[in-house]
């Protein structure tokens, strides 16, 4: 079988992303099972740079899993030949200037979200990128959870008649890091280093909703940073200027009311980390990174309230597992294969920077919603 290699810059692979969902389980994984296969009978080869700031970290991180090539200098890995893709898992604030680099030295680009800090400079770089003939790509790895698939799967099979409403709980309690070590990096709390919920995942919520549902038309989001003061990965405490916590509501096209809540201050009572009831005319159903499971109309029991009496029912217990039916491999990964497809054969890929522009741009009017204390338009963004 021919080899085709394919030369890839992994940027900020020292971080907990860059590390291991982009370069052990995606990119590693791809190597160890071959390569990406094409339907011409060729094989797609990840050649990995690794670049960083430490050059003891990438060092270590190379002889790990047996790579020999690496460099603190982006721009002379740039500069090579046999490099054709730029990929940026970085803290958010530093991708956009070296995306920009990436563009000027023409490389395809895939990145991790949000794609940017503004939407004006997420448009700008898909504007770049399109000027410059380069193929992008962003992460929207929540597309890919098994869960979430089978969620899809019900949509395209009509389960759900007339979807009514989306609502979602994501989150979990993040320590402090005073008493026990936090268990997310200490930028994300600080406003200033590019940190807080909203920019976070109203990216993610945006292709979610805006695949699965309809795409998003208003936001109304509350925020609030409900800890206020963390302690650092060096055990300096600090404040915490970012929010921590949003609860939204986005009106979605063809009617559907979507209503999110994402906490890092929050203790789970829930199956999985994340979880969106989706209610229809037809049917229901509670779908998280996994498992999703549905109720029909035929099958909802008919609840009288009446707070005398103890519950009689285990609600629960009378909804149905959607079954896998399919191998569900990481989302991460998949959805690299499909960008090393994109970029060897042309294969489509709509998650470029355009897409990833929508989300910086649902956050940022987020922002603007709880701060204005207002309902926002989200207009149609186009390049
Ligand atoms: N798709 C997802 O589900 C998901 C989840 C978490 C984070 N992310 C995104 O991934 C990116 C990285 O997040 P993370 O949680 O891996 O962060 P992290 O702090 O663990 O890693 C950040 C990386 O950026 C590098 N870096 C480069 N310049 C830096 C600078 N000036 N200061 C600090 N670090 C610098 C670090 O060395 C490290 O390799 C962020 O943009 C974040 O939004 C995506």
């Amino acid at each position: 079988m021919t080899r085709r290699s394919i030369g890839i810059i992994v940027n900020g692979v020292t971080g907990r992303m860059g590390y291991r969902q982009h370069l052990v389980r995606s990119l590693l994984a791809i190597r160890e099972a071959g390569g990406v296969p094409l339907a011409d009978g060729t094989t797609v080869w990840p050649h990995l740079v690794l670049v960083g700031r430490s050059e003891t970290k990438l060092c270590e991180i190379a002889e790990r899993h047996g790579l020999d090539d690496w460099s603190t200098d982006l721009t002379a890995a740039l500069a090579r030949d046999d490099v054709q893709i730029y990929f940026d898992a970085q803290v958010t604030q530093q991708r956009e200037k070296a995306i920009r680099q990436a563009i000027e030295a023409g490389k395809h680009i895939y990145t991790e979200k949000p794609l940017a800090e503004d939407t004006a400079a997420a448009l700008d770089l898909a504007r770049a990128a399109r000027a410059a003939g380069v193929r992008t790509g962003v992460v929207q790895d929540k597309l890919f959870l098994p869960g979430l698939r089978k969620l899809k799967r019900l949509l395209d099979g009509g389960f759900f008649g007339q979807v009514l409403s989306v609502r979602g709980e994501f989150g979990y309690w993040v320590f402090e890091g005073d008493w026990q070590p936090a268990q997310r990096p200490s930028w994300n709390y600080r406003a200033e280093d590019g940190g807080g919920i909203v920019v976070d995942m109203f990216p993610h919520w945006h292709y979610v909703l805006a695949e699965l549902f309809g795409e998003v038309r208003t936001v109304s989001a509350t925020i609030a940073t409900h800890v206020p003061r963390r302690v650092d990965e060096t055990g300096r405490p600090y404040q915490a200027t970012a929010d921590d916590a949003a609860y939204a509501v986005f009106e979605l096209d063809g009617g559907v009311i979507a209503q999110l809540n994402s906490s890092w201050c929050v203790r789970v009572f829930r199956d999985e980390l994340v979880e969106f009831q989706v209610d229809g005319t037809e049917g229901s159903a509670v779908a998280g990174l996994r498992r999703c499971r549905v109720q029909h109309r035929a099958v909802t029991p008919k609840p009288v309230w009446n707070p005398d009496l103890p519950v009689t029912e285990n609600f629960r217990s009378q909804w149905t597992e959607v079954p896998d039916n399919e191998d569900f491999d990481n989302g991460f990964k998949v959805q690299w294969e499909a960008f090393l497809r994109h970029v060897a054969t042309g294969e489509p890929f709509p998650w470029d920077f355009l897409a990833g522009a929508r989300g910086v741009q649902l956050a940022e009017l987020g922002l603007v919603s709880a701060r204005e204390g207002r309902r926002v338009e989200v207009p149609e963004l186009a390049l």
